[in-house]
């Protein structure tokens, strides 16, 4: 059967825990890299822009002997130009692999419907899938993850979702701090109490980001606008008064704290810059594990 990755629940915890065991140690080799996509080709469909998603997917696709071909957001126009049940049947004809950043989940459920390669979600409104593993690969190596409490501040959008539920599936203790309006849904929230029971940690909304982050072990934030809520910036900017992770903020969380971020940040919105390149941000090491989890990802589903 053909398995795409389009949220990150599609993943078990324990094969998230594989996908990982795996990113680490092909790390910690550096050398010959892989054969899992020899002679295969991965489509990769931008519908946003990217530097992170589409680089390291690039470079991971030629680490593991395939090749990838870039199509960029003017050119495919899914559900525009056509209809993602006719890009993903046709993708499948030429293509052994399709990534795709798009808008609506929807779109990538219709594509991986009709293709006959698996799909992997580069970033949705929904999810953002990849950036959680290499978030999560990210706390393996700073520290470990279960039994140690994750502060996310700010929107409860496709980062904060995928990361919540991949946390928590790894034992951390997961505190959301959200204004109102702006929460993570509940089913979400649901989704990532249960993985959280298997494997020992917890998840708690608290709006109160200075009672989120008390003694945390990681402060983590994203934009308070993502791409496609550019209309809404403003009221944005005022919803999210009193959510920056500043200095005051950090000193609110362990002594040793690390703080992250996705990428790319609005310095001054949601995070001050004294803190996102201050001594606590580990925000490089996250950008340059999104190459080794994504990396582990296609090598575990091709493998
Ligand atoms: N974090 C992330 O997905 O970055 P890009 O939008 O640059 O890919
Ligand atoms: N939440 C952000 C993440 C960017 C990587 C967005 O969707 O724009």
């Amino acid at each position: 059967m053909v398995r795409s990755v389009l949220t990150v629940s599609d993943l078990s915890v324990s094969e998230i825990g594989a996908v990982l065991d795996l990113a680490l140690e092909s790390k910690r080799r550096s050398g010959p890299r892989g054969s899992e996509l020899d002679g295969k080709t991965a489509l990769l469909i931008f519908q946003k822009p990217s530097l992170r998603t589409r680089v390291s997917f690039e470079l991971a696709v030629s680490n593991l002997g395939g090749r990838p071909l870039y199509l960029s957001p003017p050119e495919v126009g899914i559900g525009e130009r056509e209809s993602p049940e006719d890009v993903g049947g046709v993708a499948g004809r030429y293509c052994d692999l399709i990534v795709c950043r798009t808008f609506d989940q929807s779109i990538l459920e219709r594509l991986a419907a009709s293709s006959k390669v698996p799909v992997i979600n580069a970033l949705s409104d929904w999810e953002h899938p990849c950036q959680a593993l290499a978030d999560v690969l990210t706390i393996r190596e700073h520290g470990g993850t279960a039994g140690r409490c994750l502060a996310y501040v700010g929107d409860g959008n496709n980062v904060s979702r995928s990361l919540t539920i991949a946390a928590a599936g790894e034992g951390m203790h997961v505190r959301l701090a959200s204004p109102a309006g702006y929460e993570l849904d509940e089913a979400s929230i649901a989704e990532a109490t249960m993985r959280a029971r298997e494997s020992g940690g917890s998840v708690s909304a608290i709006s109160d980001p200075v009672a989120a982050v008390f003694g945390a072990d990681v402060v983590y934030t994203d934009t308070w606008t993502s791409m496609g809520q550019e209309v809404e910036a403003k009221q944005r900017l005022e919803a999210f008064a009193g959510y920056q992770v500043d200095l005051s903020l950090v000193g609110k969380a362990a002594p040793d704290a690390h703080v992250m971020h996705c990428l790319p940040a609005h310095r001054g919105e949601e995070i001050s810059d004294e803190v996102l390149d201050g001594p606590q941000s580990i925000v490089l090491d996250q950008a340059e594990n999104r190459l080794h989890a994504q990396q582990a990802l296609m090598a575990w589903l091709f493998g």
